[in-house]
């Protein structure tokens, strides 16, 4: 329940603690999401920034701290909170892997057939809009391995939509495809936070991406947040490590291909 009097956001993490053995990853994040925007979380690779997103989806629970959303804390709530939330919260998973021996059409509606609620033909009307949505109406015959990386990214986001999220997680969804498609990407996800009416929280090492898609930007450094704000601010912050990444700093750069390399698209 909100708390009477206090201006409760849609997401609200607070005074988040997650450590894996001795290694403290995040360490007193506090972050609220409003409802409608799109927030990019950057940082260094392995600041603990799909960690941090882990946790609205109940992948990871905190050691401490709590995670509201839309006014419950659902970090007290359990299981059953959780399942809730994943009916409202869609994530595009990092490399989300699409199964090559299901067609276009069975990978997007894989999540809806588990929900067991919708009809095959409203099921069938589901995965041609989500395809739409997407810009690849009538691939539902393809196989993935007819699709090249850009257009197998699509469709996990098509997957993704099908189930009418309100939210949207994206762990960095333009990593290891070539510029135009993480144009094509970039553009999409400001295309569906408007036609979806989504509040989209995206994570992303990519310059580019950061200009492309936020309303507002967070910074992650050794497990707090250090900025938060728009763009525009983020550009013109004299923070040491603020400074690092928007100027490329090689140490951001060289931790980043260490750790994804690169795939062609
Ligand atoms: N399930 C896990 N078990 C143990 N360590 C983990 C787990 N998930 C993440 N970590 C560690 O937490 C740190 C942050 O990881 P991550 O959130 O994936 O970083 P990034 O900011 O690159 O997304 C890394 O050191 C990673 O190895
Ligand atoms: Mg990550």
């Amino acid at each position: 329940m909100p708390f009477l009097g206090f201006p409760v956001s849609f997401i609200e993490f607070r005074g988040l603690k997650k450590s894996f053995g001795k290694k403290k990853v995040l360490d007193g994040v506090d972050l609220t999401v409003e409802r409608g925007e799109t927030l990019t979380v950057i940082g260094s690779s392995g600041t603990g920034k799909s960690v941090l997103i882990k946790h609205l989806i109940g992948l990871l629970l905190p050691d401490e701290g709590s995670i509201h959303f839309d006014g419950e804390n659902i970090s007290e709530g359990g299981e059953p909170a959780f399942v809730r939330v994943r009916k409202r919260v869609a994530m595009l998973f990092q490399g989300a892997a699409l199964f090559d021996s299901l067609t276009v059409f069975e990978n997007v509606a894989y999540g809806l057939r588990e929900q067991r609620k919708l009809t095959e033909e409203e099921i069938v009307q589901r995965v041609a809009e989500s395809l739409a949505y997407v810009g690849l109406p009538g691939t539902e015959q393809m196989w993935p391995a007819d699709l090249s990386g850009g257009m197998r990214k699509r469709v996990g986001l098509a997957r993704s939509i099908a189930s009418h999220p309100e939210v949207m997680l994206y762990d960095e969804p333009t990593t290891g495809l070539d510029p135009v498609n993480v144009e094509r990407i970039n553009r999409l996800i400001r295309f569906l936070a408007r036609e979806l009416n989504l509040t989209s929280i995206v994570v992303t090492h990519d310059f580019a991406t950061v200009r492309a898609v936020s309303d507002r930007v967070a910074m992650l450094d050794q497990g707090k947040v250090i900025f938060i704000g728009t763009v525009d601010e983020l550009e013109s912050s004299e923070h040491p490590r603020v400074r690092a990444f928007v100027n490329g700093d090689p140490s951001f750069d060289a931790a980043i291909e260490e750790t994804f390399g690169r795939e062609q698209a």
